[in-house]
């Protein structure tokens, strides 16, 4: 690709590569009647709240990687009902439901929201394909946590699909993606946990269509440091199997993945 510009979102991976519709190994949907027998959270209001929200909450992130609106984090805390109310759901009972028994002892909710987000992707939004960080950054004090487990919940109609991908471990040298190995389909609520280890490529189709796609992360930490070996404070993102990237785009990549701003 002759355009990769910084700072530009490339307009190529238009949700064209094939992914089966498969939900792979490891990774657990909760679809809308699994919340319902979990949660009284309210998700159309949690949706609308956060299409309320004053766009003064969120920070425009733009870059070759991603195209999306965060809320910014010190409001990670202050949030409005319903959506608390959804965050609280994946930090308790999906929690309880479905990671409790990973065996990973020590694996718990983050109790600081320090990887929490609530994300709004408008059309066009996309997140490449990527790793999420391995390990959260050091905080005086604090012993390390190794980001283990990433749980998200899709709120609104929006499209673009969650792919899942198979590629080299994400540590390798020059680290490629092969082949789309499923995905999940944002457009209606749902829940999605998967362990973050050292395979756990995935990444977001573009938003194609005219609702914004609005997602909650909340991530389990544990205190198994060495669990894997991806030992980055910061997503990692590689081009998709049919996609070149120039020296600028991966000097980027490179970059950002030692950047801790957030
Ligand atoms: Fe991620």
């Amino acid at each position: 690709m002759a355009n990769n510009a910084i700072g530009r979102v490339p307009a190529h991976h238009a949700g064209k590569q094939r992914v089966p519709d498969m939900i792979p190994d490891g990774v657990h949907v909760l679809s809308l009647p699994s919340i319902r027998s979990l949660t009284a959270v309210d998700v159309n209001a949690a949706a609308s709240e956060i299409l309320d929200m004053s766009k003064d909450r969120f920070y425009h992130v733009k870059s070759p990687f991603e195209q999306k609106w965060a809320v910014h984090h010190d409001g990670i805390y202050d949030l409005p009902p319903a959506v608390e109310k959804a965050m609280q759901f994946l930090e308790g009972p999906v929690f309880e439901a479905h990671a409790k028994n990973a065996n990973v002892p020590s694996l718990a909710p983050d109790g600081d929201r320090y990887y929490g987000g609530v994300f709004r992707y408008r059309t066009q939004g996309r997140l490449q394909a990527h790793v999420d960080a391995g390990l959260r950054p050091y905080a005086e004090g604090k012993s390390r946590w190794r980001k283990h487990w990433t749980a998200l919940m899709y709120l609104g109609k929006g499209s673009g699909d969650l792919q899942f991908w198979r590629g080299d471990k994400c540590t390798a040298d020059n680290p490629k993606l092969y082949e789309g190995i499923g995905f999940v389909r944002p457009s209606e609520p749902k829940v999605v946990l998967f362990e973050n280890n050292d395979y756990a490529w995935h990444g977001s189709a573009p938003n194609w269509s005219h609702w914004d796609r609005l997602v909650l992360t909340v991530s389990y930490l544990s205190n198994e440091v060495d669990a894997f070996d991806n030992k980055r404070e910061r997503e990692f993102f590689v081009p998709y199997p049919d996609e070149e990237w120039d020296a600028y785009t991966y000097a980027a990549r490179d970059l950002r993945a030692k950047c801790l701003d957030k």
